[in-house]
């Protein structure tokens, strides 16, 4: 699995929030995009997932252009992705809000047939048996009945991360997943990225927090001012200067 960003720029009315961003990666694998708030890291995940079409360059999964093309065209490719603001079903069980995950891939339809869950046999028990497979891997099993709004905010992001993984994706895009995450929650959700490669699942972390993710990714490009100022293993952008100066700097002052 070959992700090609080649020559990505978005343009909000005089603003360039991505400009000529290039790099590539291949999986499975973890990869990083990391930046100051409003270096236009969320504008380059919603360039890669569809939810904005950019003013110029393409991004290619194997090779096909995948940007451009509706969210849902996109999620079908097994795309999958969190948003840096959570959208979870706050009155539904945890459990149900996984199964709309698996139905997004099943139908491509968000919410209406978990609503009429069990009406269609074999691919609804097969969604299911996912799902509690899912649960049981982000240990969200036991809390499998409750309302997702009475979930502190740990399990929040790791139950975003199992509704993704239920559409079965090959590459998951995680918009700053561990913020607003203690120690011990952003730990917890580290070691369960670190498996998913091995899953044959290529993650794209995008986050603010450095040291989450030099311990994960095995590249790291680094944006500011929506251009691409480095990319590289998590040791050369640490100790690039450009990056130094742009944020890493930022964040000691
Ligand atoms: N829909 C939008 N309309 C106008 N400006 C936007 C929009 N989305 C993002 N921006 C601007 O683009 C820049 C990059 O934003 P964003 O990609 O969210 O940055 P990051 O995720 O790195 O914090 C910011 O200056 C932001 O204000
Ligand atoms: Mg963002």
């Amino acid at each position: 699995m070959k992700i090609e960003i080649d020559d990505i720029g978005v343009r909000f009315g005089g603003l360039w929030a991505n400009r000529n961003v290039s790099f590539s990666f291949e999986g499975p694998s973890i990869t990083a995009v990391i930046g100051p708030n409003g270096a236009g890291k969320s504008t380059l995940f919603n360039v890669m997932t569809g939810f904005i079409k950019p003013a110029t360059g393409e991004i290619r999964l194997r090779g096909e252009r995948i940007s451009g093309q509706a969210p849902e065209k996109v999620a079908a490719r097994r795309i999958g992705r969190t948003f840096q603001i959570p959208e979870i079903c706050h009155e539904m069980s945890v459990r149900d809000n996984v199964l709309v995950g698996a139905h997004r891939h099943i139908r491509g339809n968000l919410f209406s047939q978990v609503l009429n869950i069990g009406a269609s046999g074999a691919a609804e028990r097969e969604a299911g048996d996912r799902v509690d497979v899912i649960l049981k891997d982000t240990r969200l099993y036991d809390l499998r009945d409750r309302p997702a709004g009475t979930l502190p905010l740990g399990r929040v992001r790791l139950l975003e991360i199992a509704r993704a993984l239920a559409s079965e994706p090959e590459l998951l895009l995680l918009d700053e997943a561990a913020s607003g995450l203690n120690s011990q929650e952003s730990a917890e959700l580290a070691a369960f990225i670190r498996t998913l490669p091995s899953r044959g699942i290529s993650v794209l972390l995008i986050e603010h927090n450095v040291g989450f993710v030099m311990e994960l990714a095995s590249t790291v490009a680094v944006l500011d001012h929506g251009q691409l100022i480095a990319v590289g293993t998590p040791e050369e952008v640490r100790n690039n200067e450009a990056v130094i100066t742009a944020y890493l700097g930022k964040r000691k002052s």
